[in-house]
């Protein structure tokens, strides 16, 4: 059990905020959701506990979007270096910092890689259908697998759906 109102470890059922998703771009495949989710982030196609995503084709989609169920998280990973090295679609798969130093992450990876978006703010989770939830006790990133490593920090205020006047920064900048 993690502070903070997310149960990370017991409870898979927490959910991505809408302006994240959308800082990513436009996705037509998630295999771990709800169908709530999935119409709310516009995404077409998509898998449910009850279909099982781990066990569909996902080599067939060109936009991948996948917040694993906590407890899994290395099968989803897995699967996605798996589809990646066949049809090298777009797959961008969000975790657990932590996560990063376990054998299981190198285990998925190997000989591939990833661009990694961190982002430098806690990302706050829906801790259920509708709700919010407070900032989680990890920092959370999203990898993009891809043929080699790269990092790219992120404005944790780029990926709030409120974000703050850009208009007003670049007067800020450019002065009177
Ligand atoms: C962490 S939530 C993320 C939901 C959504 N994709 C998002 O970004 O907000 C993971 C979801 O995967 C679902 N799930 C659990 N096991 C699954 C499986 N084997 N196949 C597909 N979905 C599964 C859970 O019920 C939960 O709704």
């Amino acid at each position: 059990m993690a502070k903070g109102n997310v149960a990370f470890t017991k409870d898979n059922e927490y959910y991505t905020p809408k302006s994240v998703v959308d800082y990513f771009g436009k996705f037509d495949y998630d295999p771990a959701t709800t169908k709530e989710k999935a119409e709310e982030f516009g995404i077409e196609n998509y898998d449910t506990i009850e279909t099982d995503g781990l066990n569909q084709d996902w080599t067939k989609y060109k936009k991948i979007w996948i917040n694993p169920p906590f407890t899994i998280k290395h099968k989803f990973l897995e699967k996605a270096y798996e589809t990646y090295r066949i049809a090298k679609n777009d797959i961008y798969i969000l975790f657990p910092i932590e996560f990063l130093t376990t054998k299981r992450m190198t285990n998925a990876s190997q000989n591939m890689g990833g661009k990694l978006f961190i982002p430098n703010g806690r990302i706050n989770f829906e801790s259920g259908l509708g709700k919010k939830g407070k900032s989680p006790a990890f920092g959370s990133v999203v990898l993009k697998i891809q043929d080699y490593w790269e990092v790219e920090f992120i404005n944790i205020e780029d990926l709030k759906a409120e974000k703050p006047n850009k208009q007003q920064n670049i007067f800020d900048l450019i002065g009177d």
